[in-house]
């Protein structure tokens, strides 16, 4: 798999060794940051314009103020691309943190924010968007601001580990049985014909794919209704799903070791990954293919 050499580090376009953090830098100490991961089909941004504004909505949030516009922050991520010759599938991490400053809790004043990004080679994991992965449920443990995309993701990470050791893909967070999302990307459930999924309130990232989703059911005629379900719903649902840039549009087939309905992912779960693979331009097509 290709590695790409060139990273974002400030202004500057630099080789992946080079880069240095000091000892006192706030996302390495405090976590005071936010970040983006932006998915590359061929070498070209998706959903480019609901990240970037994200990432100002996340930096706005946190009260770190960026000496660049949307429009500066874009091209530098372009041109990321661009030096590192990159024209396959893969996704960009990009992380703004407060700055370096001695330790202290309080911000600290005439600090530039720190800014880098890299790109790395992601392909399609078409196993598991053809065939659906199983998750566990677990008790979303986070603060009340996960609209923020906040460097601080010690309960995702926990929740991600324990699904893994249960052989599992994700973790759908609930707070007392109310499903939020999933560790690392939002959950829907279909009921006779209609998706349910958490209101974009605090407690959840408002994700990109979701963005994309929120036009797909518009194009298809399926509602979209925006009002949390409960983990006791999950034992009727007709389907369930997952969405996020790394996982594309994903079906759960089983949850805590039992199926969702038969067991296979779902008619409308099909519709949306078409409707997915046709709005990001994807060449080779998992529903043409399957
Ligand atoms: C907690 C959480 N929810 C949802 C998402 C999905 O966001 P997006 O569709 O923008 O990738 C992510 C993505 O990383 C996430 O970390």
């Amino acid at each position: 798999m290709s590695v790409f050499p060139v990273i974002l580090s400030q202004e500057k376009f630099i080789h992946r060794d080079s880069l240095k953090f000091p000892l006192e830098e706030r996302a390495l100490q405090f976590g005071d940051g936010i970040y983006e991961v932006i998915r590359i089909y061929n070498g070209t941004y998706y959903l480019f314009d609901e990240h970037i504004d994200r990432l100002f909505r996340s930096t706005e949030a946190i009260k770190i103020k960026l000496s660049h516009s949307k429009e500066e922050i874009k091209n530098l991520l372009l041109e990321l691309l661009e030096r590192n010759n990159m024209a396959e599938n893969g996704k960009v991490y990009m992380q703004i943190s407060r700055g370096s400053a001695p330790r202290d809790h309080v911000f600290p004043t005439n600090v530039e924010p720190n800014i880098y990004a890299y790109v790395q080679a992601v392909p399609r994991n078409l196993v598991t968007l053809k065939n659906g992965v199983g998750v566990i449920t677990h008790r979303d443990i986070r603060w009340e601001n996960c609209y923020i995309k906040s460097l601080n993701l010690l309960p995702n990470v926990m929740a991600k580990q324990e699904a893994k050791e249960q052989g599992c893909y994700e973790a759908i967070l609930h707070k007392d049985g109310v499903v939020t999302e999933c560790s690392s990307s939002n959950v829907y459930l279909v009921k006779d014909g209609k998706i349910y999924t958490h209101p974009t309130t605090r407690n959840i990232l408002h994700g990109c794919v979701r963005m994309a989703i929120e036009r797909f059911v518009t194009d298809l005629n399926i509602p979209l209704i925006e009002e949390p379900f409960m983990l006791d719903d999950i034992a009727n649902a007709d389907e369930l799903f997952l969405s996020s840039s790394t996982s594309e549009i994903t079906p759960i087939i089983t949850v805590d070791g039992s199926p969702v309905k038969d067991g296979m992912p779902g008619e409308i779960t099909r519709k949306l990954q078409a409707a997915y693979e046709k709005d990001a331009n994807i060449i080779e097509n998992l529903i043409a293919n399957a």
